[in-house]
């Protein structure tokens, strides 16, 4: 099957969320099981500079209220082709990709990821300039909303899927913003791209699409409830026969503690005796108090109200008190930044926060942890506690989407069975975070408990080989029989 994977980022060039990971991870998956996909991405700074060659593939002029852009051929360094549209006038300036240094959204938001989406409708219909045409366009998130709506009023196009990593994130805009898209008026309505009398990029996407997938199976349930559809659950209760929930999967040979180059020291099921040298370079780089049998938290993630960080900033001074050691990487929510520091100065050698975003960091503290923590208050799927588990280092987690999906809680039954990878708390409350972090602590402390239970996490298999079969089959539901 040929198919074009459109996306606003894609690792390693450009990432700020999961949605990278997935972005480079299923491409090369699919490609694996025989699939010709080809992903298509935005012309940023960070992705041209990282390009070492590329080839001017097509022009795009004249579309309806967009600039000129071309279009350049080129690969990931996993090899999967790449398509970058280079737009400067859109896309190459300072600042993030969605917002400017100073975290406000570019206020022509919907003019850049107007064109990638349109860019991707084009490639997928009747008049795209290329000789490689997809069976199938995969559109995901927001950022490629546009993309179904655009191929639904272009009789011939390609079936599009359109993947919801985030349902809080809708790309909307007000009314207007229509006229300047190259919509069609007539769509500004329930049954179209109206959303509580704006206009939404998501919602276009999750009207138009032929099939629409999450990223979890419990997630595919809970944005068809009012708590977590934002206001989408009733169209995608409406759309519930073409609603498929698929699990993701993780880069098993970018995180594998066996080779990981950002350890201090390898280990693997079996041969764990490099994971204490990866606490002590942790505890050391961190500033903490440098302690083997000190039990050590770690948290990676974006810092908001989703991933409920202000929560564990409520427990850690209980959390410390244990005693154990806590480090905090992330960045996102200013108040957030500035009390985690703040905690930080109030305990030293217990409590280390770093913001802003590091690779490195992440994977050492994902090996160097002894307990990594994600009571997200939602979670599509999450991928920080897949990695854990494969680190050895157990999660604590909040009973949520793909939290729920991916950690079996601890338990005498669970452990028995040697299913137990992590634990599961029920309500997201300090109280309720707290209780399950004593009960982490008194598994950790059981010698033969927490060997037992950091290795069937490292067993399991988060590879995306079951999971891209799963996109396969709904692909090939899509296309024309005979
Ligand atoms: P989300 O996409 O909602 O942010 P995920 O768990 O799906 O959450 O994916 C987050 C990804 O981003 C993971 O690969 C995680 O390690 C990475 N990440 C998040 N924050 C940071 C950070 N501050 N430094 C390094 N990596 C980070
Ligand atoms: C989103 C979600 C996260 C998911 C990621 C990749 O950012 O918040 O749960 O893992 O996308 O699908």
């Amino acid at each position: 099957m040929r198919v074009l994977f459109v996306t606003s980022e894609v690792a390693p060039l450009i990432k700020t969320g999961g949605l990278a990971d997935v972005s480079a991870a299923l491409p090369l998956a699919l490609r694996r099981l025989g699939d010709d996909v080809r992903v298509l991405v935005p012309g940023y700074p960070q992705v041209l500079t990282a390009l070492e060659s590329f080839k001017i593939e097509a022009f795009f002029t004249g579309i309806a209220g967009f600039p000129d852009a071309r279009l350049f051929a080129s690969t990931l360094p996993d090899g999967v082709p790449l398509w970058v549209i280079d737009c400067p006038e859109l896309f190459q300036r300072d600042g993030g990709i969605y917002q400017d240094g100073n975290g406000n959204d570019w206020p022509d938001n919907a003019l850049r990821f107007g064109l990638l989406s349109k860019v991707a409708a084009i490639l997928g219909g009747q008049g795209s300039p290329l000789d490689w045409k997809p069976e199938i366009v995969h559109c995901n998130d927001w950022q490629t909303g546009l993309t179904p709506a655009y191929m639904h009023f272009s009789p011939g196009s390609a079936p599009c899927v359109m993947t919801v990593h985030n349902l809080a994130f809708q790309g909307v805009f007000p009314p207007q913003a229509i006229s300047e898209l190259d919509i069609p008026a007539e769509s500004f309505q329930p049954h179209g791209v109206e959303y509580y009398g704006n206009f939404s990029f998501l919602k276009a996407g999750l009207y138009y699409a032929n099939h629409i997938t999450t990223v979890s199976p419990t997630y595919a349930e809970e944005i068809k409830t009012d708590a977590l559809g934002f206001g989408f659950q009733g169209l995608l209760g409406a759309r519930s026969s073409s609603l498929t929930g698929i699990l993701n999967g993780i880069n098993d040979s970018e995180w594998n503690p066996a080779n990981d180059p950002a350890l201090a020291c390898g280990y693997e099921a079996g041969n764990m005796a490099g994971k204490a040298a990866n606490k002590r370079e942790l505890q050391m780089q961190m500033g903490l108090t440098v302690d083997p049998k000190m039990p050590l938290f770690g948290l990676v993630g974006r810092f908001t109200h989703q991933k409920g960080l202000d929560v564990v900033l409520e427990i850690a001074p209980q959390l410390v008190a244990s005693p154990a050691q806590l480090v905090l990487l992330g960045s996102g929510d200013a108040t957030m930044q500035s009390d985690a520091l703040a905690l930080a100065r109030q305990y030293p050698g217990q409590i280390a926060a770093v913001v802003g975003f590091d690779e490195n960091l992440s994977h050492l503290i994902e090996a160097g942890a002894d307990i990594f923590l994600m009571p997200s208050r939602f979670e599509p799927c999450g991928l920080n506690q897949m990695y854990s588990q494969r680190y050895g280092t157990p999660p604590i987690v909040h009973a949520t989407g793909g939290l729920v999906d991916s950690v079996v809680d601890c338990n005498a039954a669970t452990l028995a069975q040697g299913a137990a990878t992590g634990f599961v708390f029920n309500n997201m409350t300090a109280p309720d975070l707290l209780r399950c972090v004593q009960r982490a602590l008194a598994v950790y402390r059981d010698k033969k408990s927490w060997p037992a239970l950091q290795l069937n996490g490292m067993n399991r298999d988060f590879g995306w080989q079951k999971s891209a079969a799963k996109y396969r089959e709904i692909y090939a539901s899509l296309l024309p029989t005979g």
